[in-house]
C-alpha cells in the first residue's frame, strides 16, 4: 500500500489542535493509515482524574477499529514541543495488537523533524497472542 507521508503528517498536525490537555498542556496528535486505505486521526484527551486520560495513539486506533479497520500500516505521532514524540508503553502495547512488525512509525515534533522506525524497533520482545499458544 502506497503511503502518502505528507498527508499523514498534515492530518496529525491538524488534529493536534483538538488535543484536550488542560492539565499537562502537552498536546499530541496522531494519524494512522489503515488496511482499508482510510486515515484516522487522534488526540490526547485528558481527564480531571488523570488516570482516565487517553493518549492520541490509542484514540486514533480505537476510532479506526470501531469503524472496521483491522490493521494499521503506518502511524505519525506529533506533539507541540521541539522534542520528538515517544509513544508511552501502554500505547506501544495497544499498537502491537494492530501493527505488524514492519509497519511504519514516524515520530515527529513541532518543527517538522521526524524519525522513522519499524514497529518492531520501538517494541522489541512484544507480548502477543502467539505467546499464549
Ligand atoms: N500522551 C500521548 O497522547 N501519547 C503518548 O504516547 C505520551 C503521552 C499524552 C497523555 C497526556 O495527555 C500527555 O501526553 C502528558 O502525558
Amino acid at each position: 500500500m502506497e503511503i502518502n507521508e505528507q498527508q499523514l503528517f498534515d492530518i496529525a498536525d491538524k488534529a493536534m489542535n483538538n488535543a484536550y490537555a488542560p492539565y499537562s498542556h502537552y498536546q499530541v496528535g496522531a494519524a494512522i493509515l489503515c488496511d482499508n486505505g482510510k486515515i484516522y486521526s487522534g488526540v490526547n484527551i485528558e481527564n480531571a482524574s488523570f488516570g482516565l486520560t487517553n493518549c492520541a495513539e490509542r484514540t486514533a486506533i480505537f476510532k479506526a477499529v470501531s469503524e472496521g479497520a483491522k490493521q494499521v500500516k503506518a502511524i505519525v505521532i506529533t506533539n507541540g514541543t521541539e522534542e520528538m514524540s515517544k509513544p508511552c508503553g501502554a500505547c506501544r502495547q495497544v499498537m502491537s495488537e494492530f501493527m505488524g512488525s514492519d509497519a511504519i512509525v514516524f515520530l515527529a515534533n513541532n518543527r517538522n523533524d521526524y524519525e522513522q522506525y519499524t514497529f518492531k524497533q520501538i517494541l522489541p520482545l512484544a507480548f502477543s497472542d502467539e505467546d499464549m499458544n
